[in-house]
């Protein structure tokens, strides 16, 4: 029997994601989901992201059932026996024989018939899940539970471990000025269940999925994490001057920031700033420049939204490759570069102007470190942290976010 198209699928992600570097999300919503059924497309989404997430604990018990660390099998061999062995002890649904079954020809379909039976031998004997304390230290390392431990609090650290193995919840955004009501009640009409959150316009989507959201609402939803829009949010109400979006891309934040006025959205990736082009809006004008530069604009902006790259510790549930990749440097690297972005942009604020520094990181010196050193260096510019969530003790992905103001001269 040759495996199916939705494990092919889920082995060709997390193969690339494994030995290219590759971003599960971005695959994930890629031409490799293409010809795929809603219902396979659902089995890659669970298999790519549960065997992400818990990586630590399946290369454990691939390790103790083939009798050597998961560093000596081949990155192919790995990965068809991650994806067999996340079936079989997570995917219930999933008779024992055919995840076994298929598992094996992923193998051979890699090309690697020779360890065909070793697969088979290797899953046979897996032996039985560990218990939940000890999953959640196998899907982590050791370096980060650690530092959460120190800066969070022993409760919330445990929290947000044991978040950071579920599947994030679903939110959505109907934008301005579109009327929520007859929306909602399709929504409703067509079985789907959605909440109300702290946010005008965004909801959460308690029941059904996001196809069949899209198709009773007619695509008008845009489906974003709630603090992701939250951090736009904090630059809503403050007049209507243009807004300069410095890191903009994809541009989620950019287009709901322009449902209430002018838009500047810049970026440093040209591909990525194609894309927005295709998705964008009138109101929204694009540039492309590198922020760790001085920027290239004769004007100030009023209002300037500064969404840092970051290292995305808050948003392991859904990026789960992040916490095998990160190591201790890229923070410091990290913050050098998010320190150099946010000086810029500050100079583009104008007198008695509004910024706003936000992250999807967890860590202290990608946040308060990073907005503290460049305000200390601006006389009377004050700064304010406006959003602090962490999986698991709050709704929605992990965000930081502070409003930096400066004075009127
Ligand atoms: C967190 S993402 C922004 C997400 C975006 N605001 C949204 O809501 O869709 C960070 C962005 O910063 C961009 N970036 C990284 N380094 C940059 C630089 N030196 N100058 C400008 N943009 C940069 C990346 O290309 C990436 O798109």
């Amino acid at each position: 029997m040759a495996a199916s198209p939705a494990r092919c699928a889920a082995f060709d992600i997390l193969l690339r994601t494994e030995r290219d570097g590759a971003h599960s999300d971005a695959l994930l919503h890629s031409g490799r989901m293409s010809g795929l059924s809603q219902g396979e497309r659902a089995f890659v989404t669970e298999a790519v992201l549960g065997c992400l997430r818990r990586q630590g604990e399946i290369d454990h018990l691939v390790g103790r059932a083939a009798q050597r660390a998961p560093t000596r099998i081949d990155p192919e061999v790995l990965v068809a026996l991650r994806v067999g062995a996340y079936q079989l002890r997570h995917m219930r649904a999933i008779p024992d024989h055919a995840a076994v079954s298929q598992a094996v020809d992923l193998v051979k379909r890699a090309r690697k018939r020779s360890a065909a039976g070793f697969a088979n031998a290797v899953l046979r004997r897996l032996p039985p899940a560990p218990p939940a304390g000890d999953a959640v230290a196998l899907n982590h390392p050791a370096w980060l539970t650690g530092r959460w431990a120190t800066n969070l609090g022993p409760r919330r650290c445990a929290r947000l471990l044991e978040a950071n193995l579920r599947k994030p919840d679903t939110y959505f955004r109907i934008p301005a000025p579109m009327d929520v009501g007859p929306i909602l009640k399709r929504l409703r009409h067509a079985g789907l269940e959605v909440k109300t959150t702290c946010l005008p316009r965004a909801y959460r989507l308690t029941r059904g999925s996001v196809p069949s959201a899209m198709a009773a609402a007619r695509s008008r939803l845009s489906f974003r994490d709630l603090n992701s829009q939250r951090v736009a949010a904090l630059l809503a109400g403050q007049g209507t001057s243009t807004v300069l979006d410095v890191c903009a891309a994809p541009g989620g934040k950019s287009r709901q920031l322009a449902e209430e006025g002018p838009v500047v959205a810049a970026d440093r990736r040209t591909s990525r700033m194609r894309t927005m082009r295709r998705l964008g809006r009138s109101g929204i004008d694009l540039v492309v420049l590198d922020a760790e530069h001085p920027l290239p604009f004769r004007r100030t902006f009023g209002r300037v939204l500064v969404d840092v790259p970051c290292s995305g510790t808050g948003t392991l549930s859904r990026n789960p490759e992040i916490k095998w990749r990160l190591r201790p440097a890229d923070l410091t690297d990290l913050q050098r570069r998010q320190s150099r972005i946010l000086d810029n942009s500050l100079n583009a604020v104008a007198a008695g102007g509004l910024a706003v520094y936000a992250t999807c990181s967890l860590e202290p010196e990608e946040n308060e470190h990073v907005v503290t050193a460049a305000v200390s260096r601006r006389p009377g510019w004050t700064a304010r942290k406006a959003i602090s969530s962490v999986p698991g003790s709050d709704p929605g992905d992990g965000f930081q976010a502070w409003t930096i103001r400066r004075p009127l001269d």
